[in-house]
């Protein structure tokens, strides 16, 4: 008897050990982090998801969170690469924007509470992996409020590479899958520098963990000098700023950054920002929402003029959404009470930027020797990067033509265009503005298909 109660008592211990050890564990991690079901989302998606913290910097209490969007069961996850996708700003949300109206598989209604498919959601084609970087965005936060206004490029990037390395070890069965990183805007500096690590790191590695294959980046800030000279060129082309303005814009910003430039500069963008009047720049042929609760002024909505399908005041809905507690409670987020509320783009991590590099070309050129699959693209009705800036970054490059420019085909329209150089493809959408995927959702959806399958896109 006793002896039996002894056995019993000794099988209860190891349990709990091996339960203890198991949570305690990366795969207990994972497991924690499965989301069951979204506030309001459809029944039935056919496809896992998992969300929850990654902690990045002991010292300082930094943690990025990450939401993973699995393929579904029925089209092979396992088989599938991993994408990690990064919105920019600097200071905005990949989940309130990449994830909730551009590429990811739920659009958030009106009413801030239920969602819907999204019928062109890139994880049908792959697992997709959006991260709030850095912290102090979105649901990512760190511990040392003086943070918020250090952060810069070279910190973000080295975060974001800390959080794949620990991402890894929750997700083994990620580990040696094809991966590749993507993102837009500002992004355009976040994803090379990203890439740059990622590939140095893994240098001399045979197998490595993360099987770092290509990048791709949309409407991207790529090389300031470039930048400038196609912005305002479009800006003028397009007949939104006036003939002396364009000459003063390309006299007081010639060496100018564009995340800091300098006094003379900013005065003509000014002059040049009151000229353009009430205008969408992220989508110059449709109405700002008009959001009046908004800080910025016209600066994130959307308003469908030419494709219909999409909703202005989309990023309002995110900030319904994503402050409601039974919401940031099902995806894991908000577990250590950030003393603020969650917002598409933080003001303060946007407006105390530190460093940030006048160009990206040479981390082009290092990855393109290296033989990595680069994709740009560009929605051509965006004045804030627009297709004439990525032009001239790319022209820049001097990388020889293997197929000059051709219209590509979609349902038999024109797309947009494409240049496919030894080493870069380019792409333009033609119609879609700074979003792309979220004002041409079938036309991103063909180019994230062809990026992957390395095919060009088609005639
Ligand atoms: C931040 O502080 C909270 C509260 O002390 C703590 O629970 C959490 O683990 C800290 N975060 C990180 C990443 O260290
Ligand atoms: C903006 O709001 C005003 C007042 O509510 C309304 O009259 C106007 O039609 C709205 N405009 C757009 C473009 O939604
Ligand atoms: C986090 O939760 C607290 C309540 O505990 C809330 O006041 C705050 O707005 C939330 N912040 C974010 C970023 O979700």
């Amino acid at each position: 008897m006793m002896s039996h109660y002894c056995s019993q008592l000794f099988f209860i211990l190891l349990l709990s050990i091996f339960v203890g050890l198991c949570l305690a564990s990366p795969i207990g991690d994972q497991r924690r982090d499965r989301i069951t079901e979204l506030p309001g989302q459809p029944k039935n998606v056919g496809f896992a998801q998992y969300s929850g913290y990654v902690t990045v910097n002991k010292e300082s209490g930094r943690a990025l969170f990450y939401w993973l969007t699995e393929a579904p069961a029925s089209r092979a996850p396992r088989l599938r690469p991993l994408v990690l996708w990064l919105n920019g700003g600097p200071g905005c949300s990949s989940i309130g924007y990449g994830a909730s109206e551009e590429i990811g598989p739920f659009r958030i209604r009106s009413d801030g509470k239920s969602l819907f498919m999204n019928p062109y959601a890139w994880n049908k084609l792959a697992n997709v992996l959006f991260i709030d970087s850095p912290a102090g965005v979105g649901f990512s936060y760190t511990n040392k409020s003086s943070d918020l206004y250090t952060m810069g490029d070279q910190r973000t990037a080295e975060d974001a590479y800390t959080f794949l390395v620990n991402w890894f070890e929750r997700f083994p069965q990620y580990k040696h899958r094809e991966f590749y990183i993507a993102g837009e805007s500002y992004a355009g500096h976040y994803v090379p520098q990203l890439a740059q690590l990622v590939y140095q790191r893994n240098k001399g590695i045979k197998n490595p963990v993360i099987n770092f294959k290509g990048f791709m980046v949309g409407n991207a800030v790529t090389d300031d000098y470039h930048d400038y000279v196609g912005t305002f060129e479009y800006w003028w082309t397009h007949g939104l700023i006036s003939d002396s303005t364009y000459r003063m814009l390309r006299i007081a910003c010639k060496s100018g950054s564009s995340q800091h430039p300098t006094v003379q500069c900013m005065e003509a963008l000014r002059v040049a920002v009151v000229e353009q009047g009430n205008i969408d720049p992220y989508s110059i042929y449709t109405q700002p929402c008009n959001n009046t609760a908004s800080l910025r002024r016209s600066l994130r909505g959307h308003y469908p003029w030419m494709s219909r399908a999409y909703d202005p005041c989309t990023e309002r809905y995110a900030d319904l959404y994503f402050n409601r507690p039974e919401v940031q409670k099902a995806l894991h987020a908000n577990v250590t009470g950030i003393p603020y509320s969650w917002k598409s783009c933080s003001d303060i991590v946007g407006s105390y930027w530190t460093d940030s590099p006048l160009s990206m070309l040479p981390i082009y050129q290092e990855l393109i020797n290296a033989g990595l699959k680069i994709w740009v693209y560009s929605g051509d009705t965006d004045a804030v990067v627009p297709v004439t800036a990525t032009r001239y970054s790319i022209d820049s490059l001097k990388l020889p033509t293997i197929i000059n420019w051709y219209p590509w085909n979609d349902n038999g329209k024109v797309g947009g265009w494409s240049q496919v150089y030894k080493g870069l493809t380019l792409v333009t959408i033609t119609g879609a503005g700074h979003e792309v995927p979220l004002h041409k959702p079938r036309q991103a959806f063909i180019l994230f298909r062809s990026f992957l399958e390395n095919k060009n896109m088609p005639n």
